[in-house]
């Protein structure tokens, strides 16, 4: 049992301020579904993204860009379902709160009513700060999202380190800061220098999750499929993978294969 799941109170947004402020380092990684959700829960993970990389990792698109509103709040509602302390916060597809923010009210009141989710994840700072202000206005909590925004990528035409010329790092921190007196209760910083990171980190009160971001923030976040090493094609260098399972998966697989060929599966002992 991990040392935090003693602690089996619900993990909410104050919590997270109140962890920030003790420098208790917070851990988030994502889920998909029931199972992932409840084993993720379950080994003491404080905060559980249904993220829309679920549209790389369960749908097998290449960009984020193709899920959809539907498919998010299928997804959130499994994943909600399996956890019992974690906050669970659900990433708003791309499409569903640009541009408009009375659209945007509408897509997150869909997800809040349908997933039973406790908060929502958007990304960009300025350009988004209307539908940022009208969610947070209809009592749901927000989540920002700055550096590399996968939505973006099209903008961007590669995943490289964002932020690394002044212009770009001066509009991240004036973004920052912007989320934060407009109300979100953290931000993802995502692959970006890690002093700039940590720059950020420490000038804002609500806490700043860092993937790719270096270790001067207060938390991490990763995918988890990349981490337990289901997926293998991605190596970034900030991914540390705590565990080889498409390996073990394909041994156990194979010697099922094997098994069902020779006869082997099933016998006496499990049949009826
Ligand atoms: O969708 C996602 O998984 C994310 C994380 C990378 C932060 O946004």
């Amino acid at each position: 049992m991990s040392i935090h799941s003693e602690d089996s109170r619900r993990v909410t947004t104050q919590r997270l301020l109140e962890m920030k402020q003790r420098k208790e380092k917070i851990s988030m990684l994502t889920a998909y579904d029931f199972t992932m959700g409840n084993i993720v829960d379950q080994a003491g993970v404080d905060i559980i993204l249904v993220g829309d990389s679920a549209s790389n990792v369960m749908c097998g698109n290449i960009t984020t860009l193709p899920i959809t509103l539907d498919q998010m709040i299928f997804l959130a509602k499994s994943v909600v379902r399996g956890v019992k302390r974690a906050l669970v916060v659900i990433d708003m597809p791309f499409g569903s709160y640009q541009g408009n923010s009375k659209e945007a009210l509408a897509s997150a009141i869909r997800i809040m009513k349908e997933t039973h989710g406790d908060c929502l994840k958007v990304e960009g700072g300025e350009e988004i700060i209307e539908s940022v202000k009208r969610i947070l206005s209809a009592g749901i909590p927000v989540m920002g999202h700055l550096g590399l925004m996968p939505q973006s990528i099209n903008k961007y035409g590669s995943y490289t380190v964002r932020a690394k010329e002044n212009t770009e790092a001066e509009k991240l921190i004036s973004d920052a800061h912007l989320l934060e007196e407009t109300g979100c209760f953290a931000i993802v910083l995502e692959k970006i220098p890690a002093k700039l990171a940590q720059q950020v980190a420490s000038e804002l009160t609500i806490p700043v999750i860092g993937i790719g971001a270096g270790g001067g923030v207060d938390g991490q976040v990763l995918v988890l499929h990349d981490m337990i090493g289901l997926t293998q094609d991605f190596s970034p260098r900030f991914l540390r993978r705590y565990a080889n399972l498409q390996s073990i998966m394909n041994e156990a697989i194979e010697h099922y294969v094997e098994d069902v060929k020779s006869g082997d599966f099933p016998s006496e002992k499990e049949q009826y």
